[in-house]
């Protein structure tokens, strides 16, 4: 009963939240201060400058936009480095099949992702030729939750908000897509997604 899906990419379709982790974790310990994975949830398809904020937050610490900007860069350049030699073998379970699956009933598939690295993964992965649309953070200018991210995959596939459906592992992801006025799936746990009309802990829970 829906006719598009979009899917988030970090931590719904590839398992890249441990390697954000690491290096979020890896710039709080270099400005002093300890960064935790109950920490880490606030971040989840949260934009790169604004996780960086919550990080700081967290730290209490307060810098100039400039050196906010070089923190963003050196932390994006650790995560690429971890990321570098992800292969198809990243893939969380069921995802590629699940894909897969929607495309052979006819549904429309478009990613709704927060990364600017999104393009460089799923080439990476080999699987960009599953998605009919890839929304990203290089075409986006307002972060989940803000809706903008669903609604834009919507209208590039050609459907009503109402037709589509959206799989999501973060609070803030979960958040957009019922504000974008979607039925949401959310991967992971009730306690984190509560907003979720349905939670599963993984794709391969729907491939059938
Ligand atoms: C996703 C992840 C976040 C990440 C954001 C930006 O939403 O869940 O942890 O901060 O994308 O990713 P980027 O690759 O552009 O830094
Ligand atoms: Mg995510």
């Amino acid at each position: 009963n829906f006719k598009g899906a979009l899917f988030d990419l970090d931590g719904v379709i590839v398992d890249t939240a441990k390697f954000h982790f690491l290096a979020w974790n890896r710039l709080a310990k270099e400005l002093g201060f300890t960064f935790t994975e109950h920490h880490n949830e606030r971040l989840k398809g949260v934009s790169r400058v604004h996780s960086l904020e919550i990080l700081l937050d967290i730290g209490r610490i307060s810098l100039s936009e400039e050196k906010k900007q070089l923190l963003a860069e050196l932390k994006n350049k650790w995560y690429v480095e971890y990321i570098t030699d992800m292969d198809a073998n990243e893939i969380l379970p069921g995802a590629k099949e699940y894909l897969m699956q929607l495309r052979n009933n006819g549904i429309k598939i478009a990613l709704g992702s927060a990364s600017k690295n999104a393009p460089m993964i799923l080439e990476n992965l080999k699987i960009t030729e599953l998605f009919d649309v890839i929304i990203d953070g290089n075409s986006t200018s307002k972060a989940k939750p803000d809706p903008e991210v669903f609604l834009l995959g919507a209208e590039k596939l050609g459907l009503a908000p109402e037709e589509c459906i959206v799989f999501e592992d973060a609070a803030a992801g979960v958040e957009a897509g019922k504000l974008a006025g979607m039925r949401v799936v959310g991967i992971g746990s009730t306690d984190v997604l509560k907003q979720a009309d349905y939670v599963i802990t993984g794709l391969f829970e729907l491939v059938g």
